[in-house]
């Protein structure tokens, strides 16, 4: 396992667990990709073919040989003017106003342990988990040199990648288009999955077949978007849940992205994945480098749950951080749903006390809180306590609620200005307008310039100063709206500014969690409109959708779970009929559909029913009961919600020992047919317990005949198993 380099063939082959990635450095110094498939030893090669080929580019130095040619080899780093016409990894303007790049192999190095990266989001591992390769490629004309980055973490099964652009010329170059995960595949017929959505229903899953043509997803949000996720998979067309290769690529970025799939020519796959083009121009002085972003991949020859999985655990155990990581989180409720801008320091407590009352573990005062902030209309940017509102200072509500047996938690917004704000009126430069226009309003607010370090630090100590007022255990960091009208007065390029933002963003968290490591941060955009691997790193559970409709998270949710884990998913028990949706559904289906992710509630409990607190209470009780399995557990998806007639998954410890199946019907009809759930994960031909009815059932015929989901009249009835082992 590991990585090995072979002088002879001088390949370099990255091993994991269950998966070979090779590279081969060529006759003529192009790295070329052989290989990234199931466990395979020795030199892949032979797969490279050569033809002579009409209108493809031959590199001068193969001389009259007309089967050579970048236009057709599989590469891992291809850029512009080698030969090769495909879409590239990499276009830089050189100071010759260029946009050649010819890179060739210069060195490598393998190290012990798993790179990281200055001021971004990374994978982390300690020096006996992972290794790093570190490719050294250099176009010999301009000067620029590209070092490719290769994380490999064999128990895993994921190999991360990151590339590092040095401008090694006398002048000034800029990086036009980065994508520091490419996959050439020489072979094959595959599918594009991607997430799409809009707000509110974010992550639903697309399945496409890859043809001749380029399919591009991405972002031009400078966020990473509720529209596409930065996310995607490319399967084998017959890959199921359960079979068939398939290969994830996740990029641990939360600003604009971009991500392409497409056959060439000849039929083969290249799938790339990046910085978004659009506004994209990164400026380098001579010396100055731009490091990419890095890309998580993991393949998997079993099917998309098993890739799923490995990303789960990597993203769980390697990419989130602090002291909230692995452990089961706690219990909230939110104050958004119960009483939206509509609150006083009493009603707040009121809500408090009730939540206390029932079991739960955490109270978390969203937005209104501050400034003059009883709408949407007015008040970001000014992060000083509304004592008025509050009818006590925020020290002497934390106290209460904690005197309660609750944890306090908090709301910020700290990207946003509106223009009905101290701060605006004090800096109106400080938010993106660019000069003689007007700029674009979104939920009546502006964006703040977090390209500017000045600004990041000072909206920075303005939200300190407030958490530093009292017992402050969680914060949900939410931004509504998308990035529009990039200028940023003191950039030197205005191609930076987009990148530089999110840069300013994670040098405000990494700071945040280091002054603060004992609160739990929970990402949010509207939702789920900032859901990605970067801010995982920072914010251990991100708030799935605004949408609480527990139908609706079926698919939303059944979407994020192909790359996120359970573990990250923000998901609430709301009032019925559900706010957004306006239907109806019961309390038990409400909570099932919540336990699915980090578990909370959002409604006003004053106005509950004595039977519904009770059943809160329960609900509250089986909910710790299998946190740890829902938090830890490989996840199965049992149906597809988009087609099936109901939604279903499974989560199953690691040792195969516990399983609990949840199961939500969708479709309703008379006299229905019997749906049979078909339970995965288990143990071969193995006896399980049902805790609730006593029961035995053998796990083979739970997998291969199910279980009869019974036909109960009733719209959307939840249903659920507990299986153990059978003494
Ligand atoms: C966003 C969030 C909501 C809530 C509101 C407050 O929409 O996603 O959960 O916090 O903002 O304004």
């Amino acid at each position: 396992m590991g990585i090995v380099y072979d002088e002879k063939q001088r390949t370099i082959t990255l091993h994991t667990k269950n998966t070979t990635y090779q590279m081969q450095i060529d006759r003529y110094g192009f790295l070329l990709h052989l290989y990234y498939g199931k466990s395979a030893e020795g030199c892949m090669d032979y797969l490279l073919t050569y033809y002579d080929r009409g209108f493809s580019g031959n590199p001068y130095d193969a001389g009259n040989d007309k089967t050579y040619s970048m236009d057709s080899l599989p590469q891992e780093f291809p850029s512009l003017g080698t030969g090769d016409y495909r879409t590239p990894a990499c276009i830089i303007k050189n100071t010759d106003k260029t946009y050649c790049s010819d890179f060739r192999y210069e060195s490598h190095c393998i190290k012990e342990g798993k790179y990281s990266l200055e001021g971004l989001p990374a994978v982390y591992a300690d020096e006996n988990e992972a290794q790093t390769l570190e490719v050294v490629l250099t176009d010999r004309v301009s000067g620029v040199r590209a070092v490719l980055l290769y994380g490999v973490l064999p128990e895993y099964d994921i190999i991360t990648r990151s590339v590092r652009i040095i401008n090694g010329s006398t002048g000034n170059i800029s990086v036009k288009k980065l994508a520091p995960a490419c996959l050439d595949m020489v072979g094959g017929e595959y599918d594009f999955i991607t997430f799409y959505g809009r707000h509110a229903m974010e992550r639903n899953f697309q399945r496409m077949p890859v043809g001749h043509g380029v399919a591009k997803i991405g972002s031009l949000r400078g966020s990473s978007s509720h529209q596409y996720n930065p996310a995607v998979i490319l399967a084998e067309h017959e890959a199921t849940e359960d079979a068939g290769g398939c290969y994830a690529m996740s990029f641990v970025y939360s600003g604009g992205f971009q991500s392409e799939a497409g056959q060439d020519q000849y039929s083969q796959t290249r799938l790339l994945m990046g910085f978004s083009e659009e506004q994209f121009a990164y400026p380098l002085r001579p010396g100055e480098a731009l490091q990419s972003p890095e890309v998580i991949m993991s393949y998997c020859a079993e099917g998309l749950a098993k890739l799923s999985q490995n990303l789960h655990r990597c993203m769980r155990i390697h990419l989130c951080r602090g002291k909230y990581k692995e452990a089961v989180r706690p219990i909230l409720i939110n104050s958004w749903e119960a009483s939206y801008f509509d609150f006083t320091g009493e009603s707040l407590l009121q809500l408090a006390q009730q939540a206390a009352d029932l079991g739960m573990e955490m109270f978390v005062m969203d937005d209104g809180w501050f400034g003059k902030r009883d709408s949407e209309l007015r008040g970001l940017g000014d992060w000083k306590v509304n004592e008025e509102k509050l009818g006590c200072t925020l020290g002497e509500l934390i106290d209460k609620v904690n005197a309660l047996g609750l944890k306090f938690g908090i709301w910020i917004e700290p990207e946003m200005v509106n223009e009905d704000s101290d701060l605006y009126r004090a800096h109106p430069d400080w938010a993106f307008v660019i000069p003689g226009r007007r700029p674009n309003r979104s939920r009546h607010q502006l964006v703040l310039d977090f390209s500017r370090p000045e600004i990041v630090d000072y909206i920075y100590e303005q939200i300190c100063g407030v958490l530093d007022q009292g017992n402050i255990e969680y914060i949900k960091w939410d931004m509504n709206r998308s990035l529009a009208d990039i200028y940023s007065a003191t950039a030197d390029s205005q191609g930076r500014v987009l990148h530089d933002y999110v840069l300013g963003l994670y040098s405000f968290l990494e700071r945040l969690v280091n002054r603060y490591p004992n609160i739990l941060i929970e990402g949010c955009s509207g939702g789920g409109g900032r859901f990605d691997a970067g801010m995982l790193y920072y914010t251990p559970q991100i708030w799935c959708s605004d949408n609480t409709d527990p139908i609706d998270r079926l698919l939303i949710q059944y979407g994020t779970s192909f790359i996120y884990p359970a573990s990250t998913v923000g998901a609430h028990v709301s009032a019925s009929p559900n706010h957004q949706t306006n239907r109806t559904t019961t309390l038990k289906t409400r909570g099932m559909v919540a336990m699915a992710g980090t578990f909370g509630y959002e409604l006003n409990l004053n106005e509950l029913s004595s039977e519904e607190k009770e059943e809160i209470r329960g609900q509250i009780k089986e909910y710790k009961k299998y946190a740890k399995l829902i938090q830890g557990g490989l996840y199965y998806r049992l149906t597809d919600p988009q087609t099936d007639n109901q939604g279903a998954w499974e989560f199953v410890s690691e040792d195969r020992s516990e399983a609990l199946v949840q199961v939500v019907g969708i479709k309703k009809h008379a006299n229905m047919t019997v749906d049979y759930i078909k339970v995965k994960g288990l143990r071969e031909n193995t006896m399980y317990r049902d805790t609730e009815t006593g029961r035995i059932y053998n796990s083979t015929a739970l997998r291969e005949a199910g279980i009869p989901k019974p036909v109960l009249n009733g719209e959307y009835k939840a249903y659920q198993w507990h299986f153990v082992l059978a003494e």
